[in-house]
């Protein structure tokens, strides 16, 4: 669905370079979560895959079009949700959405239906202008759905919203990618990744470091613990050990024998951790 070989960019056109020698694949069907912290270059890629950007080097194919010569039939099919929401504040919502239909020459979705859908129900009469960070935001993604697009490119999706929106849109991705739709997905949120992504990649200061599933990354990459919680006298303590840890594991033998258990948790490692192991870098 989508495919990037030794993709480079340059906004000063010389070699500081923003992205570098990025190639990747992503396969129809897929939910793909580009994660790095800021400034890595995840927006600059999503930019050029988008056409948004112009692709200097390298080579990008999109739902089967060439990125260097884009044409318009590729944005029938995709969708796209930037970080910045670009809605016409002189708009309503509903205008917005109804503005944005009319470009596309495919079957498109009911405004209503999709401001309901994001939770704008009863805001889709009210000027974009006048409309909260979060409710732009969430004007933004529910046009990048009006064309039912089978590639949808998410840039923080659910960066800013309250939890229970958050949530809601999390839900739609997922309901969307059962039905078939491939997901270009841009974070720095190691939860989301985790939960929504079959595989991910580790972008630092513009270079692709790793790709792979969360599940095989905790599998290399975290070490298992056990969380245990006991009694010492009048006193409860609390230990973390390794599964794999030689004295560990005869600690947890030594603490089962000699003292009353209160609580026992196995702990994976987090996406987070891992991504800190393998970049060296914090997600911020
Ligand atoms: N329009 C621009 N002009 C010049 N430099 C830019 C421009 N946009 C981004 N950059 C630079 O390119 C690099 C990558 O930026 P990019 O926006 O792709 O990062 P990002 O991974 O999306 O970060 P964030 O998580 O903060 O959104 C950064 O060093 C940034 O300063
Ligand atoms: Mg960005």
């Amino acid at each position: 669905m989508i495919s990037v070989s030794n993709l480079y960019h340059s906004y000063s056109n010389d070699e500081k370079y923003a992205v570098k020698n990025v190639s990747f694949e992503i396969e129809e069907g897929e939910v793909f979560g580009f994660l790095g912290p800021s400034g890595a270059g995840k927006s600059t890629t999503q930019g050029i895959l988008t056409g948004l950007l112009q692709l200097q080097k390298g080579v990008v194919t999109v739902a089967g079009y060439d990125v260097k010569h884009i044409k318009n039939e590729m944005f029938n099919k995709i969708g796209m949700s930037f970080e910045q929401s670009n809605v016409y504040s002189k708009m309503t919502g509903k205008e917005n959405l109804e503005f944005y239909r009319k470009l596309f020459d495919v079957e498109t979705r009911d405004p209503q239906e999709l401001l309901e859908l994001v939770g704008l129900g009863d805001k889709g009469n009210i000027k974009a202008g006048e409309y909260s960070k979060g409710m732009k935001h969430r004007l933004t993604f529910a046009r990048s759905m009006i064309n039912n697009p089978t590639l949808w490119f998410l840039d923080e999706p659910t960066t800013g919203l309250d939890p229970a929106i958050a949530s809601e849109i999390k839900n739609i991705i997922k309901e969307k990618n059962k039905k078939g739709v491939t997901v270009f997905l841009t974070t720095h949120n190691m939860y989301i990744a985790d939960e929504l992504c079959d595989r991910v990649g580790f972008i630092v200061d513009g270079e692709l470091l790793l790709i792979d599933s969360p599940k095989n990354l905790k599998l290399q990459y975290g070490e298992k613990f056990v969380e245990v919680e006991y009694l010492d006298g009048k006193e409860i303590r609390k230990e973390s050990l390794s599964f794999v840890t030689k004295d560990d594991i005869e600690r947890l033998k030594e603490i089962l024998d000699q003292y009353e258990i209160q609580t026992m948790h196995t702990k994976e490692a987090t996406l987070e951790e891992i991504f800190i192991k393998v970049t060296g870098r914090e997600l911020v």
